[in-house]
């Protein structure tokens, strides 16, 4: 048995992992990162490609932001389509000059890991069995193999970014834990090519046939989605049939004009609301999809994983910076509040936009009832100021609160 030692173990190698090690690092608290797959592996994974501006920010604390500046496009707004009227929600006016950037997740994934390999910071990929022990105790470490030989990595914290199937949040005993689960009676088909977008800003699209998304991440790549029953296999969907459909559900003027192309990707993702509680046990503590999963309307996965990763950078500044320990357990109400706000936001905008067909939604009422309530809600929001500033200020996230 090889037994290392580090200030933040990090379990899990992905963007949230991959974000609190860089920052951690540059403000001198040693971390090492154990990941189950290889960095290939992790970058294959398809990402969504919206940046809030408090991301877009720790990108920029954490050194990171070269490529994001040049590549990445900043969007001052957003279009609703619903039925046919298309509002354009100005995030920039309505904020006060807040934007998001449209930058692809799986480009600061790799920027974070090149940025890892030339800081020279111990990552441990394809690590097997890893396990959080002694996590109540002041002597916490992480079991792991690596390369056939077992490790003991000892260290003062862990931070569980190992997404919702990891191995962290089952750490946390089950009568301390509650979980909160709701899975959408549909998923999102995603294509991915390389054509121009169709639009220059981002289409959310609600149509009697289902809802459809125009994204982008980049002038010649686009990203689209549409709104498919459970049942739907990947298989059934020719790249034809995928444009034919989409072009159904967008309005009609930015259909004529969309340019088609062979697909390079094309999922289907399930649509899940999950939110753990508590986000702490000891010194473990939850980062990102571990203890959290929004459906994608409004793209808040990866940017609720950073704002988690701010407040515990916040906590463990604080610990090493000023010996305040007891700082520690402020992260789980901090971060909760947070989340729920985002999920709430997430659950909302997928009630408006999506169709729900015999299933009454969320409330119980007959299902038509529900739908002319979700269609004049969601009208009633756009053509307000009000309502589409509710809708802005979310989308474009909402600010980090301080530790107490
Ligand atoms: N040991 C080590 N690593 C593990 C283990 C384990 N037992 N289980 C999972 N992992 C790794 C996964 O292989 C993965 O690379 O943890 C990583 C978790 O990454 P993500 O699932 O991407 O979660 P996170 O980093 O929190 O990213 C947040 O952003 O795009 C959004 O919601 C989307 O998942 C995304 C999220
Ligand atoms: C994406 O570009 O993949 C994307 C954008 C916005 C969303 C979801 C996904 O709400």
């Amino acid at each position: 048995m090889k037994t290392i030692k580090t200030q933040v173990a990090i379990i899990g190698g992905g963007p949230s992992g991959l974000l609190l090690g860089q920052l951690l690092h540059k403000y001198g608290i040693d971390n090492v990162i154990l990941e189950r797959v290889t960095g290939e592996y992790v970058l294959g994974r398809i990402r969504a490609g919206i940046l809030e501006q408090g991301f877009v920010n720790l990108v920029r604390e954490a050194g990171v932001e070269q490529r994001m500046e040049t590549e990445g496009h900043v969007h001052e707004g957003v279009i609703f389509s619903v039925q046919g009227k298309d509002t354009r929600v100005d995030l920039k006016g309505l904020t006060g000059g807040d934007v998001v950037m449209c930058y692809g997740q799986v480009e600061i994934t790799q920027d974070l890991m090149q940025a890892r390999v030339a800081a020279d910071l111990p990552t441990y990929y394809e690590a097997s069995d890893v396990q959080p022990m002694d996590v109540k105790s002041n002597t916490p470490y992480v079991a792991f193999t690596h390369d056939g030989e077992e490790y003991r990595l000892d260290c003062d914290y862990i931070a569980g970014c190992d997404g919702f199937h990891g191995v962290s949040r089952q750490t946390i005993p089950e009568d301390v834990r509650t979980e909160f689960e709701r899975v959408y009676p549909f998923g999102w088909l995603g294509l991915l090519a390389d054509v121009p977008p169709c639009h220059e800003e981002l289409i959310y699209a609600k149509h009697e046939r289902g809802f459809a998304l125009a994204s982008q991440r980049s002038p010649t790549r686009s990203r689209y989605y549409l709104q498919v029953p459970l049942t739907d296999k990947v298989e059934d969907w020719s790249d034809d049939a995928f444009w034919e459909e989409l072009k159904k559900r967008l309005p009609p003027e930015v259909a004529a004009n969309m340019q088609t192309g062979p697909s390079i990707e094309k999922s289907i993702a399930p649509l899940r609301s999950f939110v753990c509680e508590p986000m702490q046990y000891g010194n473990l503590f939850l980062v990102g999809d571990a203890a959290h999963i929004v459906p994608p309307t409004g793209a808040k996965g990866l940017n609720l994983a950073a704002g988690d990763v701010a407040t515990l950078l916040k906590i463990f500044r604080r610990v090493y910076e000023e010996g305040d320990k007891a700082c520690t357990e402020q992260y789980s109400e901090i971060a909760l509040r947070r989340v729920w706000n985002a999920e709430r936001y997430s659950w909302w905008l997928t009630s408006l936009l999506h169709e729900f067909g015999d299933e009454a939604g969320d409330s119980a009422m007959d299902p038509q009832m529900r739908d002319r309530f979700m269609t004049s809600e969601v009208n009633y929001f756009l053509q307000s100021e009000a309502g589409r500033k509710v809708i802005a200020e979310q989308y474009v996230g909402l600010p980090y609160e301080d530790l107490k």
